[in-house]
């Protein structure tokens, strides 16, 4: 895949801090593993129309990764999840969420490489309180300074009023698209847009001078 020239996979991707999250570069398995867990929830696989899940008891096991015991719980992880390739998407750039105040996996951002189509989830516990906004806003700017994109695009359920809150909150802006989507579950469903345009981000850091 070939982006402005870069092939993708030879971009360094790097960390970086919202006010309460670090977004990290998926480093291996157990962070794509424990970042997906934040999302087999009931509510989180409506909206993203996925259909399979590990077991509740692994999900609750993944749910409990910190910074702090992550060594040991990469080692421990179920052999079934244990495959950088089952989990990556060689055209995505996926960032593993860190909650920073206690070392936890808050969720994930990811950026389509082909299309620039940003997209993520939080794990339940951390859902509520305004993460959405600090979510989209980073997967903006991975998009814009890390892999060189101008427009950043989003998509989600017309009734998905919480992402489409945040969405706004981070400086996305109403776009034109596709008025349906089909889920991986196959579920069609109303679909609206949202673009980020570069400019923007730098428009509202000068606002706060
Ligand atoms: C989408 C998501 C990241 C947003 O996270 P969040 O910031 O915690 O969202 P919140 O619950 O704080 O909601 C954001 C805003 O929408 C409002 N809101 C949420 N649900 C609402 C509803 N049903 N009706 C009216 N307002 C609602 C909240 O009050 C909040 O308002 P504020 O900006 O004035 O504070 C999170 O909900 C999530 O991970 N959901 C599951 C997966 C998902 O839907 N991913 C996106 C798929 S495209």
């Amino acid at each position: 895949m070939r982006l402005f020239g870069k092939r993708h996979r030879d971009l360094p991707l790097q960390p970086l801090h919202t006010p309460r999250l670090k977004a990290v570069p998926a480093r291996d398995a157990l962070d794509f593993a424990a970042a997906y867990a934040g999302a087999y929830d009931a509510e989180a696989m409506d909206w993203l129309g996925w259909f399979e899940r590990p077991r509740p008891e692994v999900v609750q096991w993944l749910l409990e990764v910190t910074e702090h015991n992550r060594a040991r719980r990469s080692r421990e992880l179920p052999a079934s999840l244990r495959s950088v390739r089952h989990w990556r998407r060689k055209d995505s750039a996926f960032f593993v969420l860190v909650d920073r105040a206690e070392g936890r996996c808050a969720g994930a951002v990811s950026v389509q490489v082909k299309d620039g189509e940003v997209g993520g989830w939080l794990a339940p516990r951390f859902r509520g309180v305004g993460l959405g906004t600090e979510l989209f806003r980073a997967g903006a700017d991975i998009a814009h300074e890390q892999l060189g994109m101008t427009t950043v695009r989003a998509g989600t359920q017309r009734s998905n009023t919480a992402c489409r809150r945040a969405l706004e909150a981070a400086g996305y802006e109403a776009a034109e698209g596709p008025s349906h989507h089909t889920l991986p579950d196959g579920r069609t469903v109303e679909a609206c847009w949202y673009a980020h345009q570069a400019h923007r981000r730098a428009e509202l850091q000068v606002e706060h001078l």
